[in-house]
């Protein structure tokens, strides 16, 4: 079977400051989730659908996860953790797996300047063990050199699992209750929040996922608890500006209560 390649270099996003401000939803700044993830799924439904192999779907995605990025730099958000390469991605073909590592160490090569420009923060949450070690060394690089800005922190999360996460967390604090930092029966909720990857970064307030599936695949296992979800039917290359607009829309008419009663 003979596979169409497209030119995906012509769907680049535009240079800060973006959007015409006209068309930015004027959000209550107060409103505005802090802290978004997004479950980014789907690329490989839209390759298939037009006939192309799986990796060209994951090249589609690169222009959409800069748009998004703005979308939520022009709307105020603060932290946004991007679902990149899961724990379980793994089991995926040795050339998919290949392919992705490949391509998230050349993304972040190709777009640090436009991150560092935009005032993003970026940030990594995962597993070391198994992790590329050239993936490693980019994220390291572009870390160190966008670490004073304060626009956004967005977070790639790479070999990431909440699982993971977790059990990692409780193996920092077994290690400090054998080192006699912690008394053992004294584990609590504030001491895992405390050891989990990026302890700064608050809760996750809302989680998107594209492609109309509807689990969370292990993604921000504690740190969305309660966050609120929104399932999106976008296959992850046709999402965007306008579609994280509207998801920012549903989760400001939702009801919060975490447990409490409404007054
Ligand atoms: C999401 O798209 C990207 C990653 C998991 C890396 P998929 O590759 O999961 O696409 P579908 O779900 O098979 O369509
Ligand atoms: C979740 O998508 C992981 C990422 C988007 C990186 P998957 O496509 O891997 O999840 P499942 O297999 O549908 O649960
Ligand atoms: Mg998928």
């Amino acid at each position: 079977m003979a596979f169409e390649h497209v030119d995906y270099k012509s769907l680049d996003v535009p240079a800060a400051p973006f959007s015409d401000p006209s068309i930015i939803p004027d959000f209550p700044k107060d409103k505005v989730p802090r802290h978004v993830g997004v479950i980014m799924d789907g690329n490989g439904r839209w390759a298939k659908q037009r006939g192309l192999i799986r990796t060209d779907g994951h090249q589609a995605a690169e222009p959409v996860v800069f748009d998004t990025i703005a979308a939520a730099i022009e709307c105020g958000v603060r932290y946004l953790s991007l679902y990149t390469f899961s724990t379980e991605n793994w089991k995926r073909s040795p050339q998919e797996v290949r392919f992705l590592m490949g391509f998230s160490r050349d993304i972040i090569h190709r777009r640090v300047a436009q991150m560092d420009e935009w005032g993003v923060r970026v940030r990594w949450a995962g597993r070391r063990p198994r992790l590329w070690k050239s993936v490693i060394d980019e994220l390291e690089m572009a870390m160190e050199r966008t670490k004073n800005n304060k626009v956004i922190d967005v977070v790639f999360c790479i070999n990431y699992g909440g699982r993971a996460e977790i059990a990692d967390a409780c193996a920092d604090i077994a290690r400090e209750v054998r080192a006699g930092k912690i008394k053992g029966d004294r584990v609590t909720e504030k001491m895992i929040a405390e050891h989990l990857y990026n302890p700064d970064i608050p809760d996750c307030d809302l989680v998107i996922r594209t492609s109309g599936e509807q689990r969370t695949s292990n993604f921000l296992a504690w740190q969305a608890a309660y966050a609120e979800y929104d399932f999106v039917p976008e296959l992850f290359p046709d999402y965007g500006r306008e579609a994280f607009w509207r998801s920012i829309d549903h989760y400001i008419h939702r009801d919060r209560r975490f447990g409490g009663v409404k007054k």
